[in-house]
C-alpha cells in the first residue's frame, strides 16, 4: 500500500518548555525523508508523536486535532511525562500502518527473539487485536475481525517466522528465535533489530537514530535490493539523527 503522512501546524510542549512549534511537512509514497537535530531538540518525541497518531484505534480517519494543549497531550509510551500538542497529523488511506523503530535495542525481560520481531514488527499488536476481535464476535458482538485480520496479513503476520528465519541467517545473527534476547551480546543485539527493520512491513516507517547499516536496509525501493535481497519492500520512512553524514 502505498501511503501518505501529513503533519500540519504542529506543536509540542513538555510543561513550559516549547519542543517545536507550527510543524508542517508531508510524506509521500516511496519517499524518504531525514531530520537532522541536537541532542534533546525533541526528535523523539516528535517521531512518537508520529507513530502514536498513525496508531490510534478509532473509526474516523486517524486524525489527532484540537485547539486546547490539554485536550491534546498524549501519553507517550515512554511513561515518563505527557507532551501537550496541538495541530494535526493524519496518514491515508486511514488504514496504512506506520511504525516507530529505535535504534536502541529496547530488549525486555523474558523476550524471545521470535517475540521481539514480532513486537517491533507490528505483528504482536496485530495478532492481539485479532484474538480480541474474535473473542468479540464470539459473544456476539460487533464484526472488527475481518479488519483485524486484514491489519495483521499486511503487516506479515502469516510468515514471519519463515522471512525471520532467513533474515537471521542472511544477517549472521547466529541464535535461534527461542533464544532471549536478554542474552544477546552487543552485535547480535544489534543485528536483531535490523532483522527487525527487513522484516517490517509498515507503510510507513519512523527511524529514530539509525546506523548506517540501517540507512541503506532502510532507503527506499529503488536501491533495495542491492544490500539486502531478503527485503522485497518498499515503504515511506522518516529518519531523524543528531548527526550529519560525511
Ligand atoms: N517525559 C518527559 N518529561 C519532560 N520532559 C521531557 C520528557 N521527555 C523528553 N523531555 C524533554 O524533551 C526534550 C526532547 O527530548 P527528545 O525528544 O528525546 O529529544 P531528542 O530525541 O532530539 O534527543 C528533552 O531535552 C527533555 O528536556
Ligand atoms: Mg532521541
Amino acid at each position: 500500500m502505498t501511503a501518505t503522512l501529513r503533519v500540519s501546524g504542529l506543536s509540542a510542549t513538555y510543561g513550559a518548555r516549547t519542543l517545536f512549534s507550527e510543524l508542517d511537512l508531508v510524506l509521500g509514497p516511496a519517499e524518504v525523508i531525514g531530520l537532522i537535530g541536537a541532542n534533546g531538540s525533541g526528535k523523539t518525541t516528535l517521531l512518537r508523536l508520529l507513530a502514536a497518531a498513525g496508531s490510534q484505534h478509532c473509526d474516523d480517519p486517524r486524525t489527532a486535532s484540537g485547539t486546547s494543549a490539554s485536550a491534546n497531550a498524549y501519553e507517550l509510551s515512554t511513561g515518563e511525562g505527557r507532551v501537550a500538542t496541538e495541530g494535526t497529523v493524519s496518514l491515508s488511506p486511514s488504514d496504512a500502518t506506520i511504525g516507530y523503530l529505535p535504534q536502541e535495542t529496547d530488549r525486555l525481560p523474558g523476550e524471545t527473539v521470535r517475540d521481539f520481531l514480532a513486537r517491533r514488527t507490528g505483528v504482536a499488536e496485530a495478532e492481539l487485536q485479532m484474538n480480541t476481535a474474535a473473542a468479540e464476535l464470539a459473544r456476539g458482538g460487533k464484526d472488527r475481525y475481518s479488519a483485524a485480520l486484514e491489519r495483521w496479513l499486511t503487516l506479515g503476520g502469516a510468515d514471519l517466522d519463515e522471512r525471520a528465519q532467513k533474515v537471521m541467517a542472511e544477517l549472521g545473527l547466529g541464535v535461534g528465535q527461542d533464544a532471549l534476547t536478554q542474552t544477546l551480546s552487543g552485535g547480535q543485539a544489534a543485528r536483531a533489530g535490523l532483522a527487525s527493520l527487513l522484516l517490517s512491513r509498515y507503510d510507513v516507517l519512523l527511524l529514530d537514530e539509525p546506523t548506517n547499516d540501517w540507512i541503506s536496509a532502510g532507503s527506499n525501493c529503488s536501491n533495495a535490493s542491492s544490500r539486502t535481497p531478503v527485503r522485497p519492500w518498499c515503504w515511506s520512512a522518516m529518519t531523524v539523527s543528531s548527526w550529519r553524514a560525511r
